[in-house]
């Protein structure tokens, strides 16, 4: 048993659906089930590393049954600026874990829980590890792409999103005799197109981690509309890139290559080779707000019951999972080694497949 008397807590990498859920249930757990104090780290990793630290310190009233339904995080977060090599407003690079340290230590905490991605987890880790702090893991990320969980909370909620919207379009794309294209978010993955498109009935899914070409899309649009179809769906995920193996990307001001794009990519091209009129939609940041599903309030709170008896048992360096069979926890060290891609054998691809699902398929060989 640990002798915890301090818990932090923080959010840290892009919001999504479902995190107050989860500190709502690490802060009733720690205070009604151990009877520990609760530090919530404002605004991820920057708000320890300030002098002096921000926090607020979380309480079960405070809560008042709201937070469970509402999206976003209250404690803020950040998706920019790794510490350990932080670039300083006047330019320079700094190895700021230190400065983790100093907070750690000014609000005397004990152990923390981080609820992020797999890219937090690796830098909150290391800082921890640096710090000398005891830390537990709670994946969150739409994308779902965490190495070790089946599921990380956001993900359920930003598949209703896409679901909505593909029955939306649905009905306009009928009426107007249209080809639809929805491009959804993910970054070099695609489990949210795979599993929205599905859900929401696409002709057509295209993922990174699966190769395709313009002429089968514009051949599968054509078949489809030769058969009496009067529209298509087609759903892209963001990160998949252009025939030549470019990456589409959007313009950012601040200088960071933000994914986007490769859905107008696509219009341009399948217009040329199918005559269709075409229109895209761009889901974009919806994906991550709104109101958690009931699927992410119940892993939301799952975690973070198990993260704090994590804790409480001392069993450090793990993140909370969930498997078919319910949670688990797993070494950090099987977490933190980049994004977990679409597998190619994940049943969901025999299921696209077998729905007549268009997936791509491989280009050929350029001839010698
Ligand atoms: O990783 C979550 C995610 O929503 C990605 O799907 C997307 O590419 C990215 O974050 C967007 O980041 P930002 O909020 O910085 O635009």
């Amino acid at each position: 048993m640990s002798a915890v008397k301090t818990l932090g807590v923080l959010t840290s990498g892009g919001d999504c659906a479902g995190l107050n859920a989860v500190i709502r249930a690490v802060t009733y757990h720690a205070i009604q089930g151990y009877g520990w104090k609760v530090l919530g780290i404002l605004d991820g990793t920057s708000g320890l590393m300030d002098d002096p630290p921000r926090y607020r310190e979380l309480s079960v009233s405070m809560f008042d049954q709201r937070l469970l339904r509402e999206g976003g995080t209250f404690l803020g977060t950040t998706n920019k600026g790794n510490p350990l090599a932080y670039t300083m407003p006047d330019g320079t690079v700094r190895d700021r874990s230190l400065d983790f340290a100093n907070g750690v230590r000014a609000l005397g905490l004990d152990a923390l829980i981080a609820i992020g991605g797999d890219g937090s987890m690796r830098i909150v880790s290391r800082l921890c590890d640096l710090a000398q702090l005891g830390v537990v893991g709670v994946p969150k990320t739409i994308d779902n792409d965490v190495h070790g969980t089946q599921w990380a909370v956001g993900f359920a909620t930003a598949l209703s999103v896409v679901t909505e919207a593909l029955d939306r379009l649905q009905p306009t794309a009928a009426s107007h005799h249209r080809v639809m294209i929805l491009e959804v978010m993910g970054r070099d993955v695609g489990h949210i197109a795979l599993n929205g498109g599905i859900a929401g009935g696409a002709d057509i899914i295209l993922i990174p981690e699966l190769p395709y070409t313009i002429a089968g899309v514009a051949r599968r649009i054509r078949e489809l509309l030769a058969h009496g179809r009067t529209h298509a769906l087609v759903v892209v995920a963001e990160g998949v890139k252009t025939e030549e193996g470019k990456k589409v990307s959007i313009h950012d001001p601040s200088g960071r290559a933000r994914y986007g794009g490769i859905g107008y990519y696509l219009l341009e091209e399948l217009v040329k080779h199918t005559g269709a009129e075409i229109r895209v939609t761009v889901l974009g940041h919806v994906q991550r707000g709104g109101t958690p599903s009931p699927r992410d309030r119940l892993l939301a709170s799952t975690f973070g019951v198990h993260a704090v008896d994590l804790v409480a048992q001392g069993r450090f360096n793990r993140m909370v999972a969930w498997r078919e069979s319910g949670v688990i926890d797993v070494p950090l060290s099987e977490v933190t080694i980049g994004p977990r891609a679409v597998d190619p054998n994940d049943p969901l691809i025999r299921t696209a497949r077998g729905l007549g699902i268009h997936l791509g398929e491989q280009r050929a060989k350029p001839r010698t």
